[in-house]
């Protein structure tokens, strides 16, 4: 079974997804990427984050991971250490959650995977 599946599925993602957003929107070193943007696509990268960290999309596309965090990248310099803080609160979340740490460095492993792309390199 994929992570997704061992995980606990959509259950396990959409108790994840308030949560996430909690720290991310909380993490002085991140939120302003947040400003103005809408709550429907808040919420909607919560959860496509969390369900691509937990390998359970099936569209992945290193095109559209690109062209959603362009303007990111370019007006407001999205970078490592952005990167970097974001996968430091989905750890924090899945260990909150109680999720085992080798399904966590799974998941770490599979959001790690979309750098370059999401950083526009
Ligand atoms: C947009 C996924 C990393 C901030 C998106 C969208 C997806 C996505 C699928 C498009 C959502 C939509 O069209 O509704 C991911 C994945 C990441 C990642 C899988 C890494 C594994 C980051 C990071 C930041 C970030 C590191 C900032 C610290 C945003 C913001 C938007 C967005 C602010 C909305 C852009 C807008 O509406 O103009 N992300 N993201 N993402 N992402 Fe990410």
């Amino acid at each position: 079974p994929t992570l997704f599946d061992r995980i606990g599925g959509e259950a396990a993602v959409d108790a994840a997804v308030d949560l996430f957003y909690q720290k991310v929107l909380a993490d002085e070193r991140i939120k302003h990427f947040f400003e103005g943007v809408d709550m429907k696509r808040q919420a909607s990268h919560q959860k496509k984050f969390l369900t691509f960290a937990f390998g359970g999309s099936a569209g992945y596309s290193g095109k559209n991971m690109r062209a959603a965090h362009k303007r990111l990248v370019e007006d407001m310099g999205l970078n490592e250490s952005h990167f970097q803080a974001v996968m430091e609160n989905l750890g924090a979340t899945l260990q909150e959650l109680g999720v085992p740490d080798d399904l966590i460095g799974e998941a770490a492993a599979i959001a790690h995977s979309t750098k370059d792309d999401v950083l526009n390199k």
